[in-house]
């Protein structure tokens, strides 16, 4: 064991502190920007390839808004493959009303409401102004689109009040929330859904398993390799 006198001085501690910053900064940072600059010449000049338009795929619009907001936390939307998956963990015969947290571009979004009854209703509840502006266009009367983050979500959701909700789906990365907030989020989640309600999260990492059991009285994982990254699918039962 060191001598109290071998221990770094408080000045030394910072210095390394300072130290691991810069290096995020200036090493880690600049290597993963490059590293999307390298996966959107790919992806453009197999685009160009296939003949199809530059503009047209939402990809685009993620790798811009992944620069600018590192909330957004994917490279690409969900594959058919999750999206699928995701799909497929809703009791549709049940499913009325459903809250999403974290729509982008609307991937699943537009496959919610394509099952959905014409009575039915989706939240979708979305921090990225350009992705809620995107959602924002369309036109469905039964999907309602909120600008703020999930962490308010008893705020944000007042004025409306969907309570008893049937599903949630979330593809919020979890994993940069802090542990409370984590905590709080999937006791909210719990606490909004009806009984033999579901919770579905789509994420890259396990590390949300343990909560999940804390919080659901029943818990099913699936994995999908097939997306960019490869997810895992949690589904939590109220
Ligand atoms: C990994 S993307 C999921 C996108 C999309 N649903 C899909 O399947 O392709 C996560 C999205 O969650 C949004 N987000 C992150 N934190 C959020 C929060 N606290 N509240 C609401 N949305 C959040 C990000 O802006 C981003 O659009």
């Amino acid at each position: 064991m060191k001598s109290f006198k071998e221990h770094p001085s408080v000045r030394e501690r910072k210095d390394v502190l300072d130290h691991i910053e810069d290096f995020i900064e200036n090493q880690v940072e600049r290597n993963v920007r490059r590293g999307i600059d390298e996966i959107e010449r790919f992806v453009k000049q197999e685009l160009l390839r296939q003949g199809k338009k530059k503009d047209e795929p939402s990809l685009f619009s993620y790798l811009d808004a992944l620069r600018e907001d590192w909330q957004v936390a994917a490279l690409a939307p969900s594959t058919k493959f999750v999206v699928a998956r995701v799909l497929k963990k809703i009791d549709w015969k049940t499913t009325r009303t459903i809250i999403e947290y974290g729509s982008a571009s609307g991937v699943i979004t537009k496959q919610l409401l394509a099952r959905l009854p014409a009575d039915g209703c989706l939240v979708a509840i979305e921090t990225n102004a350009k992705f809620v502006s995107a959602l924002s266009r369309h036109q469905d009367p039964r999907l309602r689109v909120i600008h703020g983050s999930v962490l308010e979500l008893d705020r944000l959701l007042a004025p409306s009040q969907p309570r008893s909700v049937d599903a949630i789906v979330s593809g919020i990365p979890f994993s940069y929330l802090k542990p409370m907030d984590r905590h709080q989020l999937l006791h909210k989640t719990e606490e909004r859904l009806r009984p033999g309600g579901r919770f579905i999260a789509y994420q890259v990492t396990t590390h949300l398993i343990p909560l999940m059991k804390y919080h659901f009285r029943d818990v099913d994982v699936q994995f999908e390799i097939r997306n960019l990254p490869p997810h895992f699918i949690f589904t939590g039962y109220k």
